[in-house]
């Protein structure tokens, strides 16, 4: 037996037993004629004790320990006189009467404790000793724990947990494929699924009526803190059902798994449609942590001789409650902030509100104090407020006010990352027009259905034609999307014909599916959460590689065992491949 007791568990009530335990050293302190030994395991810590009592081999053995030995420790629980309090076994230390080493270590790379001196790269690097550290690995525990949870839930309502292949056929629509060229079938090609969309209905088609899968998904897109290319996906798809189910369906697996993990009672799920969220908040996933609505000004400030409100398609300010005092030096930072070109705003205009009820804005030469306080008046703001506004078309100043929002709600710390509000975004456009392409593109994937009520728009206005599609987002991140789907399968055709495919294309990329649809295929819809995304939620990080335990760096590289690499000459001829320089 290696151990009969974890390094987390020993306390009070075991004073005086003789325990086994095995693990790794993190510290060795060496006090005159006493070590102590902090021993580790994925429980917790235990204080060891070398003195003068303990025999001349325990004394060798442990004055030749270094950090991240692996070793066995027996000996006999007793009271410590100095406890700390910090850690669940710090009342007790275990007196050590055998002391083995299991395994010697090299010196490693950074301390092995939750503030650990390693950076980044490094740690990623040897992922398996960050992954060592406390810190990391209750991450990795919450996500098995939610994964535990998702799966009881589903299962209790009847959803077949069923995989879907890996190697499957490549699509043109959506983000990039990651591909794999096939040995067997010379110049031929599998893709890694960005989704198991299709194979979802299809199994609708074979009447499971409710699956699921907790899946990996790929997607060869630039990465960012919340995008890796290779992600977990809680994927799901039912029958018979209409939104309304579906949204009630992951609702109770949302409120569920807030009630199971965090002890939370989630209650309200608001609803609001893609268009109030554009117009509100500036983008499609609104964080409702805070208000600081967007609020529309074209109308109040056209035609007093300011050139840039004159020429603006449209003009739109938040409040930002108490900032009235902020100074000139951060009013130009916000400016410097808007005008980065990942932001791309053009300028930035404010008043404040004084304590007085009097205002002062940037652009006073062409607007009087009543003007003013109109628009103080449309924005809500009271005294000591600052109202901050902008322009452009709407379609690029509202984004641009969308991040402004944020930031202030950063700067005013209105970002609790304990508080969680979630509301489902409806209504989204079913084609998004590609002015580079010249075509529409399926705003969330070409097997959603438009509304019921907005199919006769398809020949006439495609553009305007509304999905029965939805997003869940929680705390301005998009959580889970997915739509009810087209399952007749003239209507799919027209969808393809719409996006541009010919019969033939169409035919060739998708033809299993609408062959399928022939065959009696079920009303059906479904959706797919993020799981990365939930759980580093949960655990209040920002990037979802601190739940992933091997995540890929910003370039997609593995930097612990550097991948991707190049393959040998003989695996190239194999596969018909031949390599290109690059530059
Ligand atoms: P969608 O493309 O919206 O829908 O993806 C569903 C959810 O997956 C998460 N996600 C990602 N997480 C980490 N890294 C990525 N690169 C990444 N891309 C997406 C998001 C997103 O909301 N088949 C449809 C679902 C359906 O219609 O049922 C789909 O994949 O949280």
């Amino acid at each position: 037996m290696y151990r009969n007791h974890t390094c987390g568990e020993i306390r009070m009530e075991n004073n005086g037993q003789e325990v086994l335990l095995a693990g790794w050293v993190q510290r060795v302190r060496n006090l005159g004629g006493m070590t102590f030994i902090d021993l580790r395991d994925r429980y917790g810590l235990t204080q060891l004790v070398v003195d003068d009592q303990s025999t001349n081999e325990v004394k060798n053995v442990a004055s030749g320990l270094g950090r991240e030995y692996v070793v066995q420790a027996r000996g006999v629980v007793r009271e410590r006189s100095s406890k700390n309090l910090k850690i669940a076994t710090g009342e007790v230390e275990l007196h050590i009467s055998e002391l083995n080493v299991l395994n010697s270590a090299a010196t490693p790379p950074f301390t092995i404790q939750d503030d650990t001196d390693g950076g980044d790269e490094l740690r990623m690097k040897y992922r398996y000793l960050d992954l060592r550290r406390e810190a990391v690995r209750k991450n990795l525990e919450l996500r098995a724990k939610m994964a535990h949870v998702v799966r009881n839930y589903l299962g209790s309502k009847d959803f077949i947990e069923t995989e879907t292949p890996v190697l499957i056929k490549s699509t043109p629509e959506g983000a990039r494929d990651f591909v794999v060229p096939s040995r067997m079938n010379p110049n031929q090609f599998y893709a890694l699924p960005q989704s198991p969309q299709l194979f979802k209905q299809l199994l609708m088609v074979a009447g499971f009526d409710r699956y699921y899968q907790i899946v990996k998904c790929f997607r060869d897109e630039d990465l960012r803190a919340d995008r890796q290319p290779e992600f977990t996906q809680i994927d799901c798809e039912m029958s018979y059902v209409h939104q309304e189910d579906v949204l009630n369906m992951f609702e109770g697996l949302t409120k569920h798994i807030f009630k199971e993990l965090k002890g939370i009672d989630i209650i309200d799920f608001p609803r609001m449609t893609f268009a109030d969220a554009f117009e509100k908040y500036g983008n499609d996933k609104p964080d409702l942590r805070f208000g600081m609505m967007i609020h529309e000004m074209t109308d109040l400030v056209k035609g007093k001789e300011f050139k840039l409100f004159d020429e603006a398609e449209y003009i739109g300010g938040i409040c930002a409650t108490g900032c009235g005092e902020y100074t000139r030096k951060q009013l130009d930072a916000l400016t410097e902030y808007i005008k980065k070109s990942q932001i791309g705003g053009s300028g930035l205009i404010y008043a404040k509100v004084n304590s007085d009820g009097t205002v002062k804005s940037s652009v006073d030469k062409f607007y009087s104090s009543e003007d003013v306080q109109k628009w103080a008046a449309r924005l809500e703001a009271k005294p000591g407020d600052l109202l901050l506004v902008t322009f452009g078309t709407k379609e690029r100043a509202l984004p641009v006010i969308s991040a402004l929002r944020l930031e202030m709600g950063r700067q005013c710390g209105l970002m609790d990352k304990e508080i969680f509000k979630p509301l489902w975004v409806v209504d989204f456009p079913l084609l998004e027009w590609s002015e580079e392409t010249q075509r529409f593109f399926a705003m969330h994937h070409p097997f959603t259905s438009p509304k019921p009520e907005d199919i006769a728009l398809l020949d006439s206005d495609p553009g305007k034609v509304r999905a029965n599609a939805y997003d869940l987002v929680i705390n301005g991140v998009e959580i889970g999307g997915g739509s009810v789907r087209i399952f007749d399968s003239a209507l799919q055709a027209k969808m393809f014909k719409i996006l541009g495919f010919t019969k033939e294309a169409a035919e060739d990329q998708f033809g299993f599916l609408m062959n399928a649809f022939k065959f009696g295929a079920p009303p059906h819809a479904g959706i797919a959460f993020g799981f990365d995304r939930l759980v580093s939620m949960f655990a209040g990080l920002d990037s979802i590689r601190d739940v992933i335990a091997f995540p890929k760096n910003n370039s997609g590289r593995d930097v612990m065992n550097d991948s991707p690499s190049p393959i040998a000459q003989t695996q190239l001829d194999e596969l018909y491949l031949k390599m290109v320089k690059t530059e």
